[in-house]
Order: C-alpha cells, then structure tokens, then sequence
C-alpha cells in the first residue's frame, strides 16, 4: 500500500471509530494534514450524524465548509466529544510530534479541549523515541532570534521555516537533533522560553487513541 493509501485507510477507521459516539449535538475537533483532509472527506458521509466542527485551521475550515459540514469557533461550543488529527511522530506512549502543517498551536488547544483524542497516522510515523522528525515550535516573530538562541542551550538546531507564517501571524524554528527522551520536560521547558507561543511536543495531552496503518489493516492502540 502507498502511504496515501494508509493515510485514507485511517481516516476512514476514524469515521468508524467515532460515529457510534455521536449524536445530534456532537462538536467534533478536526485537525490538519494530508491524514486529516481524508478524514475529513470521509466525515461528510456521516455529517447528519453530528451538530458541526471546530477546526484547528483555516485550510481545515475550508474543506470543511466545502462539504456543506458546519464549523463553529471554539468559544462558542461548550465542549468536544472527540478530536481527530494527523502525526508528525507517535511514541508506545502515544506522546507526539506535531506541526509540520505549522497549525500546531490551534491543534494543542482544541486537543485540550476534546474528552478524547484519536490520533490517525500511516505506519511511517511510529518511533520509540520522539526527534527524528525536526521539532516545531512557534514563536512571536520579534522574539525569533532570542528562541533560536536558547534552544540552542537546550541542545538543538533551530532551523527558520522560510516564508511559513501560522495562522496566528507567527512563525516557525525547526529544531532538528533533538533525541526527546523525556517528551514532558522537554515540552515545558521550550515553553518556558519567553517568545515562544508553543511547541510541538503533545506529551502532557498525548493522544488516547492510535489508529495507525500498516501493510496487514490499521491497527488500534490506546494509551
Ligand atoms: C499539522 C500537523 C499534522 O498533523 C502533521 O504534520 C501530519 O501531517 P500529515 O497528515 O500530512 O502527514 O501536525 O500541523
């Protein structure tokens, strides 16, 4: 199977998954990716099946409203029966790394606000440790010098994503050789960096549920 093959099979074991929790006053939480817009396909199917959406970005919103799903902004939804999105890296703790789509902010606070996160990943994503994939962190562009600085202290290679401004106005440090043994620290002491907005390490809100495909069917992990 192709990796866009594993990425549809999950999105579709997530509608799946969800559906039987559902009712006529659910808000589902959609993330952001490749994973996440066939998941998103995939959910219009069932979309008499739910109230409407709140999604952790404007391109997720997009296709959202294309397929006539409504989209409510968070403050306006009292809470979120379930928050599906892609992976960047998944660990056996289903601790993660996100935001190669540069949504990862948007994505952290709708996954706190959801009663269960289900993760959806092709087999690619899995690691035992969390850093080979370039951490992303966002961070207020004034600040951009400062933060690449004091990840340096912290033992990684920021790397600037040229010409990636988030949704949120900011930008982007990459930050590459960073073997993330202890995802929790690591995760709060980057957001102790003043400039930084977050970083993408999902280790204190880690996924509770993994879909993650493989060559032999998707298989489901819980934490
Ligand atoms: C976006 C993300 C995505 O979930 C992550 O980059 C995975 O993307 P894809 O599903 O395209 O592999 O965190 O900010």
């Amino acid at each position: 199977m192709t990796q866009d093959e594993l990425k549809k099979a999950v999105a579709k074991a997530a509608v799946d998954y969800i559906q039987p929790k559902l009712d006529s006053d659910s808000i589902v939480g959609v993330g952001t990716g490749s994973t996440a817009n066939f998941f998103i396909d995939y959910l219009a199917d069932i979309k008499g099946s739910f109230d409407g959406t709140v999604a952790s970005s404007e391109a997720s919103a997009e296709r959202l409203k294309a397929h006539g799903i409504p989209v409510y902004d968070l403050n306006s939804v009292d809470g979120m029966a379930v928050y599906v999105d892609g992976a960047d890296e998944t660990n056996p703790a289903l601790e993660l790394i996100k935001g190669g789509g540069a949504a990862l902010t948007r994505e952290k606070i709708v996954a706190a606000v959801a009663d269960e996160f289900v993760c959806i990943a092709d087999g690619s994503k899995w690691v035992d440790v969390l850093g080979n994939f370039p951490l992303p962190v966002e961070v207020i562009p004034m600040a951009r010098s400062h933060v690449a600085r004091e990840l340096v202290k912290l033992g990684g290679d920021p790397v600037y994503r040229e010409g990636c401004i988030t949704d949120n106005g900011n930008v982007i440090l990459d930050v590459h050789n960073m073997a993330i043994t202890n995802p929790k620290a690591t995760e709060a002491a980057i957001n102790q960096i003043v400039g930084v907005v977050t970083n993408g390490l999902f280790a204190e809100r880690a996924a509770d549920v993994l879909l993650i495909g493989r060559e032999n069917g998707v298989e489901t992990i819980k934490a």
